[in-house]
């Protein structure tokens, strides 16, 4: 990422979650009331324009590019659902990683009685920051906390922010570890380990290597214009024993045609979301 500017990527996101919550979406259930106030001018512009494009498109072609935006909404529902779960079964605090235009604090009533803690980039936060000031958080508590995974302690900032590690956490790292280098992943797995009671949750979404060659090629010379490389390509081996090494044990590994099954979106084999997945661990008690 530059220093000094949002992720774009955060933003393309959240451009892709504001179109599906203008029912541009093939995943049936998907609502987010709130995320297309986050956008920049430039941003709110290309909505505009996209969503546009997207309803004047006849029926099989409209259904062809929302296939491809289907990525998206397909995973947030997919750890919605995860998340509700970890809170039910008792975690009273919740960690984006990595949060970016994440709206789960502004929209999941799920997570009321929660305190919520956006950990993001320096340059990514303050943006975000500037935009939600203006949304009322649904959650018991709202803590920003500013992290550059690739050069700053964790655990020292965690614990700054009134973060409890005697108490369960649901931790949500979607979209982001794929732009993470080996030690960042390393280290930062380590530092949720050490603050994660007995009973916390780790959601993580990562993306394999592979995938249809072309749509490869332009992924990654998008986020290479963006300054925002994919440098963290994993296997789901890979994923599960560097969780497992640093204290978490998986319960699951699912992919994007999992989650359309349950969700009942259609999904072909082709589609783009192939190489997405998320993967849950469980941080287990003593003994
Ligand atoms: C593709 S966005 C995903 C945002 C959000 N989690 C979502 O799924 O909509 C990637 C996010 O990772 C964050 N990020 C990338 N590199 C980071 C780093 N070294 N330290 C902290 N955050 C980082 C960016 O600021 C951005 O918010």
């Amino acid at each position: 990422m530059r220093e000094r500017r949002p992720s774009q990527t955060a933003s393309s996101i959240a451009l892709i979650r504001a179109l599906a919550a203008q029912g541009l979406t093939d995943v049936p259930g998907f609502e987010d009331p709130v995320v297309h106030r986050l956008l920049s001018p430039g941003w709110s512009a290309a909505l505009a324009l996209t969503a546009r494009r997207i309803r004047r498109m006849d029926a099989a072609k409209r259904a062809r590019v929302l296939a491809r935006l289907s990525a998206v909404p397909l995973r947030v529902r997919a750890i919605d659902v995860e998340l509700e779960r970890a809170v039910e079964r008792g975690c009273r605090q919740v960690a984006s990683l990595g949060a970016g235009l994440d709206t789960r604090a502004f929209r999941m009533k799920a997570l009321s009685a929660t305190h919520f803690f956006e950990i993001d980039h320096p340059a990514t936060q303050a943006f975000k920051r500037g935009k939600a000031a203006a949304l009322s958080p649904v959650v018991e508590r709202l803590t920003y906390v500013a992290v550059d995974f690739e050069r700053d302690a964790l655990s020292a900032r965690l614990r700054a922010s009134g973060h409890r590690p005697d108490e369960p956490t649901a931790w949500v790292w979607e979209g982001v570890v794929m732009y993470l280098s080996d030690e960042a992943l390393g280290a930062t797995l380590r530092a949720l380990a050490e603050a994660s009671a007995p009973g916390s949750v780790l959601l993580v979404n990562y993306m394999e290597p592979g995938g249809r060659r072309g749509l490869a090629f332009m992924r990654h010379l998008v986020t290479r214009l963006w300054s925002e490389p994919l440098v963290g390509l994993r296997r789901r081996e890979v994923m599960r024993a560097e969780v497992e090494r640093a204290g978490f044990r998986a319960s699951s590994d699912t992919g994007a045609a999992d989650w359309a099954r349950q969700l009942g979106a259609p999904f072909d084999p082709e589609n783009p979301a192939a190489n997405l997945r998320l993967l849950v661990a469980e941080r287990p008690g003593a003994g």
